[in-house]
């Protein structure tokens, strides 16, 4: 066995690593919660991933025919369990083998913060791998939980030290000990972290660079309670791209179900059943995009509306574009990262504040439930699905003095 290493990880360089695009050998890829699973370990215990939510969590699968490298793994990784000690982390392997190298194989384990679970009929892999997947026979993979049970990187290197210090690294990267602080207020936001990747979040932004985009309205109800856009520069500045469908819609679908769905269950007790449209958003820096205070749920058109989601997409290229929540902290300014969503309820005061420099890419997106459905239900009988957009204030001025044809995009 070689000797621990001493060096500084690279966690730049590792960070690339870690975001790896799906695998065709596997179900999960980073972003994606684990379900739940238990199986005895080497003290007769049911262990599994979910009682240690709030701890970063270490998932191993021993290879089904290489006892040579399953022995090994546990051995290397006997010089690091102080490390993953030091972030709380538990680590949980999982062999499917024979019985007796089982027994063997637990023999290795000295320590309270790993378990060896026996998984004999090799249920727990369905949930991780594809079937016939290459990595069951010869292969540990190894898959690094964050404190939501959520993965964040997974690692195959056949050089095993480097498979442990890879995810070692990771978990001081994104697990870090922090010291206690008291909150004495915050907005009634959820901040999820990592929906999205970031070849993700460059698709979303090349389908509005490309794709077309024009100006974004507001809306407000006539006298008859018919909702009318409106554009008014003194409010909002900002320019979307509406998704219709398509593969990358799709796409993203699939991940607001399997990321966001549950997280909003889990925090607030709401079912979200029901979608708007997305919206991909771009605050300019030229033109200091914002938009003003307001609520999302306001008029008779909007009412269905539950939660609000905003993922940035590219947080580390523009300056300013705070999102702001001023019943709860008027100097509390979010700035979630890349990939990252923020959800809050629609009736909750909120802002955009002005973007200073490089231009601010975000998906938002609105969510809605059953009842809300009927909602919105009743609202197009009555009044239809169609609106007016009119232009107001300074984007009339603007308009007006633009030949370009710019109007086109009303
Ligand atoms: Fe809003």
């Amino acid at each position: 066995m070689s000797a621990v290493k001493n060096t500084p990880p690279n966690l730049e360089k590792l960070a690339e690593v870690s975001f790896l695009y799906p695998d065709r050998n596997l179900k999960l890829v980073p972003g994606d919660p684990v379900p739940p699973f238990g199986y005895n370990d080497q003290l007769g215990v049911k262990e599994g991933p979910r009682p240690y939510a709030g701890k970063p969590v270490l998932i191993s699968f021993l290879p089904l025919h290489n006892d040579e490298k399953s022995f090994s793994f546990l051995r290397t990784l006997r010089a690091y369990e102080g490390r993953f000690a030091e972030f709380g982390t538990k680590i949980l392997i999982v062999y499917s083998g024979k019985e007796k190298i089982y027994k063997d194989l637990c023999k290795e384990i000295k320590s309270d913060a790993i378990s060896l679970l026996f998984d004999p009929k090799d249920k727990a892999r369905e949930d991780f791998f594809k079937t016939n997947n290459q990595y069951a026979s010869h292969t540990v993979v190894s898959f690094v939980l964050d404190v939501n049970n959520r993965i964040l990187s997974y690692f195959t290197d056949s050089i095993l030290e480097d498979q442990i210090w890879k995810s070692l690294c990771d978990v001081i990267r994104y697990c870090p000990q922090e010291l206690s602080q008291q909150i004495k207020s915050q907005a009634p936001v959820l901040l999820i972290p990592r929906v999205l990747d970031q070849n993700t979040c460059q698709q979303v932004i090349n389908l509005w660079k490309y794709g077309g985009h024009g100006e974004s309205g507001s809306m407000r109800s006539d006298e008859n309670g018919k909702l009318v856009g409106y554009i008014d520069y003194g409010r909002k500045r900002r320019e979307d791209h509406f998704m219709k469908r398509g593969p990358l819609k799709t796409q993203l679908s699939n991940i607001i179900k399997k990321r966001v769905v549950p997280e909003v269950k889990k925090a607030f007790c709401f079912d979200i059943t029901r979608i708007e449209d997305y919206k991909i958003a771009c605050y300019r820096g030229d033109d200091k995009g914002f938009f003003r205070q307001h609520r999302d749920n306001q008029n008779p058109g909007t009412a269905h509306r539950r939660f609000a989601m905003t993922i940035n997409l590219n947080a580390e290229e523009y300056e300013g574009g705070h999102l702001k929540f001023a019943e709860y902290g008027k100097h509390h300014l979010y700035k979630p990262g890349t990939g990252d969503a923020v959800i809050f309820g629609c009736s909750v005061l909120h802002e955009a504040m002005p973007v200073t420099s490089g231009d601010r890419f975000c998906l938002l997106a609105f969510f809605y439930d059953e009842a809300a459905k009927d909602v919105r239900k009743e609202y197009l009988r009555k009044m239809g699905a169609g609106h007016e957009t009119k232009i107001v204030g300074k984007a009339l001025d603007k308009l007006k003095s633009d030949e370009s044809g710019s109007a086109d995009n009303i």
